[in-house]
């Protein structure tokens, strides 16, 4: 998960690099550097720092480089210490590049490589390919086809953006599992290469997304895309269509919030309403569900994989979907499954859930499903990422770019994909089920917006709560992966052990941690498990535990028994599960700004996991 940018064209383009990588930092902030050649045969000159992009513009100001040509890299560190050796660009010989992913055989290449009496640098994979490109230079006419060669040797997913002291004007790109965007800017008279559109997104308004074993030479007038796997030649060249980019650069500042994670915990409303009116044909008022509906009606089991976050939006969807559409939902973490040797046929529908589209364990298990036959589709927030493009269909979010590593928008608008295909399942199967009608779905935004409005009484509760121990959430049936979600976000943002429990749980272990200085946090809407959930609030009482209590507002006798109380408007079983969810968001926003730790960026932390 680094990110990588490039331009070749007729204007300065360092700042077109750093502002690029600005936007994405998200996907690694171990160090940054970029490489910038004048396009008149002089070399290119790397600089580098350690740590944000903020060291390496620094850096940049006491020694700056001009030129039209570049390739900028944000790292997070898999092989060698994030410091300025191991740091992209890396230079080979007369060959500077930038990589993304894992080079898997890179020690034997390495081993060949210093046989062979190369003189390798650093500790990285990435800089082992300049070296092969540097070896089939010797013996290769074109730039292109000696990048062409060396990346067959390659074994793993990764792209890789290449530049030449003896070629100017020109950048070859190369991508099999991380995904590379190109375009021709106007506005910027040249061609970018990045890892994914966002970095470019001031500069045009539509991409072209490499497919895997892609190779594009990009010069300043045009880009032109051959397959990895034959000779480049005119005849072999690919064409691809662009996808249009509906983003707007106002997506990308804090528009006046301290971080894009507080941004975007309050763009929660308008996220759940652009996501309806992608989902709702709002003339007839139907669900638009038909082909992922035609999917789960043939499907005789449903089997949803995701990561993190994302997992537990899954988890929320299982209660769902078991609930009306009567079939079985397993929800496995991605990295497990496919090692579980899941039991697949033609009737198993494997469902993916991915904010990013990119995330390199939910591919790989969604590739492992598929190759055992599954049907398969995906529950995605970015248009053109990978995963929309291999499996059958795609429920789109709509929650927009989401910039802060903690994800809340992209999972608040999972859950309610998650409902609108209930909803629509169960009229499509005659289920009686108490399903809400569509109508209901249009008042969420504003029911969400009420939520965030507790926001300064979460805060208090942060600040009294702030010295804990650590954090237990307990809750039941679909609460429960919102007690999951609660404890990850406190986890990652604020480097507090949070832990999410089923409240049922408690007293078979965890309970043994509770005293005063540990946070219960617990989620008790007035449902069919309240007595239990209060029964199980009543032992950690019992035993001191600071209690946060998550309950309806007038709900007085849970108020009594908690230290901390956050009474919210449910209105529907259906819709706690995203109501519950601002108030752990907003907990582990508030705690970790009182901690002073990165809310945007956490340490060890990035947006998007594209290497396994
Ligand atoms: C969530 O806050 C985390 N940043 C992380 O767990 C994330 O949900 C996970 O990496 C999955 O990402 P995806 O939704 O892009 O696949």
């Amino acid at each position: 998960m680094c990110g990588i940018i490039g331009y070749v064209g007729k204007k300065e383009c360092s700042r077109f690099l750093v502002d690029g990588l600005k936007r994405l930092e998200y996907r690694g902030y171990d160090s940054s550097g970029i490489a910038i050649s004048r396009n008149d045969q002089s070399n290119f000159e790397v600089r580098k720092a350690e740590g944000k992009i903020e060291r390496l513009e620094i850096a940049l100001r006491n020694s700056p480089i001009q030129g039209a040509i570049g390739l900028g890299h944000t790292r997070w560190a898999t092989h060698g210490k994030p410091n300025t050796i191991n740091a992209h660009p890396h230079r080979a010989g007369t060959t500077v590049l930038v990589h993304n992913g894992i080079i898997e055989n890179f020690e034997s290449i390495r081993e060949e490589l210093l046989a062979r009496g190369a003189s390798i640098v650093s500790e990285t994979d990435s800089e082992l390919f300049g070296h092969l490109v540097e070896e089939e230079l010797k013996k290769t006419a074109t730039f292109e086809e000696a990048v062409r060669l060396s990346f067959l040797k390659l074994e793993g997913s990764c792209s890789i953006v290449v530049v030449n002291d003896r070629f100017p004007g020109k950048i070859v790109a190369v991508r099999t599992g991380t995904p590379l965007v190109v375009s021709r800017s106007q506005k910027a008279d040249g061609c970018f290469v990045a890892s994914d559109a966002q970095a470019i997104v001031e500069h045009t308004d539509e991409v072209t997304y490499l497919e895997p074993r892609d190779l594009v030479v990009c010069t300043q007038s045009e880009f032109k895309i051959f397959p990895i796997d034959k000779k480049i030649s005119p005849e072999n060249e690919i064409k691809r269509s662009a996808t249009k980019l509906d983003w707007k650069m106002a997506d990308f500042d804090k528009a006046g919030f301290p971080h894009f994670m507080l941004k975007e915990i309050h763009e929660q409303p308008r996220a759940i309403l652009d996501t309806l009116d992608l989902l709702i044909e709002r003339d007839t008022m139907r669900a638009r569900m038909e082909e992922i509906g035609a999917l789960v009606q043939r499907a005789s089991k449903i089997q949803i994989i995701a990561c993190g976050t994302a997992w537990h939006a899954g988890l929320v969807g299982k209660y769902l979907l078991e609930s009306v559409a009567r079939v079985p939902v397993e929800v496995d973490l991605a990295s497990e499954y496919r090692y579980r040797d899941p039991v697949i046929d033609e009737h198993t529908l494997v469902l993916a859930v991915s904010q990013s589209g990119e995330t390199a364990d939910t591919l790989a298990a969604l590739r492992e499903a598929k190759r055992k036959g599954a049907m398969t589709a995906a529950i995605c927030n970015v248009r053109g990422s990978s995963m929309p493009r291999e499996v059958a269909a795609t429920l789109f979010t709509a929650a927009g770019p989401e910039i802060g590593v903690a994800s809340t928008k992209a999972f608040t608008t999972q859950i309610l994909v998650f409902m609108m295909l209930g909803q629509f399942l169960a009229h499509a199967r005659g289920v009686k089920t108490k399903a809400p009608d569509v109508h209901f779905f249009l008042q969420l935004p504003h029911q969400v917006q009420s939520a965030l409005e507790l926001a300064p009484l979460v805060q208090k509760i942060s600040e009294s709560c702030l010295q804990s121990r650590g954090y237990l959430y307990i809750a039941r049936g679909r609460l429960f992966p919102i007690a999951l979600e609660g404890a990850l976000k406190m986890k990652e943002i604020s480097y507090v052990h949070a832990e999410g429990y089923p409240a049922g749980e408690l007293k078979h272990g965890p309970i043994a941690m509770v005293e005063s200085n540990m946070t219960v946090v617990v989620l008790a809407p007035r449902d069919e498990l309240y007595e239990k959930t209060m029964s199980n609030l009543q032992e950690v009482k019992a035993r001191g535990g600071r209690i946060v209590a998550v309950g309806d507002h007038d709900d007085f006798s849970l108020q009594k028994l908690s230290d901390h109380f956050i009474g919210m408007r449910f209105a529907h079983d259906w819709s706690d599960s995203i109501l519950a969810t601002i108030p752990m968001q907003l907990l582990a926003y508030y705690t970790a700004v009182l901690k002073g730790t990165d809310v945007d960026k956490p340490r060890n932390l990035a947006k998007s996991v594209t290497v396994e």
